[in-house]
């Protein structure tokens, strides 16, 4: 059994997940697309020995919580499961970002997850295979397996709900900033219950599903028409998507504050004089926008003076979920 370190990227979706079709399964309700991020990432180190008598589980130096120590370990679980072992493991897990901010951490975590505990395991899985197990530990996990650009699809089955990359035109050289704003604690309400209590109670959900269908369709036309302003245009309308539906969730999921909504106003105002950034939002106040190289610059700057903004972290895009040399215990 060998001690292994994997890294792997957080992503964030253009077209959103939010809510399963089967909850055991972790399969989505509509298949969705994101951008996995190079500058924000999860490097864990695992290895299976009989020293251990139990799981040990530590994540940025803190133990997790019981609730997520358990995650990991169902996820070990899984692992073990398909090796055919019983060997406990120890697991160090080290995320570049504040975790459970709406950063992602359940995505990047789970891909590195994945992708070490099964080469410590002793086996190697296609990039398929990995993609299936991640999802099992977080569905947007899926997507940070492959990197890049990738669509993760809804799936009948277990076997056919995975992730796959996909190319944007080169010429847009696209940038993601992502905006960190307000304080940085968790979330409160973690992804899987919201998502799971907005499937329940929003009136909006059935019609919400069929428009992200519809948006992932719009999305593939706009890469291949190579139609930015379109390309934004799907972005945006996600993100207002997701958040009706969390703001019509019983009890209601508001994730905005008022930074968030100040960053928006910024970049309307900005692309009244050409300036095109395209923001998004996942499950937390922090904003990602979309654009191309050459607007960099002058959004950083616009939106470094408005209050409440931390930080602008300038992304590319990432590789897949890799193996490194640098273990961590
Ligand atoms: C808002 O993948 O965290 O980021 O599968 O229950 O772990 P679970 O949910 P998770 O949900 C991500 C939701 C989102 C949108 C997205 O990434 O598509």
């Amino acid at each position: 059994m060998q001690k292994t370190t994997a890294r792997a990227y957080s992503n964030i979706a253009l077209v959103k997940y939010w809510g399963k079709q089967d909850a055991g399964l972790r399969l989505p309700m509509n298949s969705s697309v994101a951008i996995a991020l190079d500058q924000i990432y999860t490097t864990t180190t695992v290895e299976f020995g009989d020293q251990y008598s139990k799981d040990l589980v530590e994540i940025d130096g803190d133990q997790f919580s019981d609730e997520e120590s358990q995650r990991v370990i169902d996820h070990l679980d899984r692992v073990r499961k398909l090796v055919g072992i019983h060997l406990k493991a120890k697991v160090v897990t080290k995320n570049n970002f504040p975790k459970g901010a709406g950063a992602a951490s359940s995505a990047s975590g789970f891909a590195a997850l994945s992708l070490a505990a099964t080469k410590a395991a002793g086996i190697n899985l296609s990039q398929k295979d990995l993609s299936i197990l991640a999802r099992f530990g977080s569905g947007s996990a899926s997507r940070s397996i492959t990197g890049g650009v990738s669509i993760w699809y809804t799936g009948q089955n277990s076997q056919d709900s995975f992730a796959e990359a996909i190319e944007l035109p080169k010429e847009w050289g696209l940038r993601v900033l992502l905006v960190f704003v307000g304080n940085l604690k968790s979330k409160k309400v973690s992804t899987t219950e919201g998502m799971a209590r907005t499937k329940a109670t929003s009136p909006y959900y059935p019609v919400a599903v069929k428009e992200a269908g519809k948006n992932l369709q719009r999305l593939i036309n706009s890469i291949k028409d190579k139609n930015w302003s379109e390309f934004g245009q799907v972005v945006e309308d996600e993100c207002y998507r997701l958040h009706i539906l969390c703001m019509t969730t019983r009890p209601n999921l508001l994730y905005w504050s008022n930074e968030t909504v100040a960053i928006f106003q910024k970049l309307l105002n900005l692309r009244d004089h050409g300036i095109t950034g395209y923001f998004t939002v996942d499950a937390g106040p922090h904003v990602h926008i979309i654009c191309q190289q050459s607007d960099a610059d002058q959004i950083k700057s616009d939106l470094g003076k408005i209050t409440g903004v931390n930080k602008i972290v300038d992304c590319g895009i990432s590789g897949p979920a890799q193996t490194i040399d640098q273990h961590l215990f």
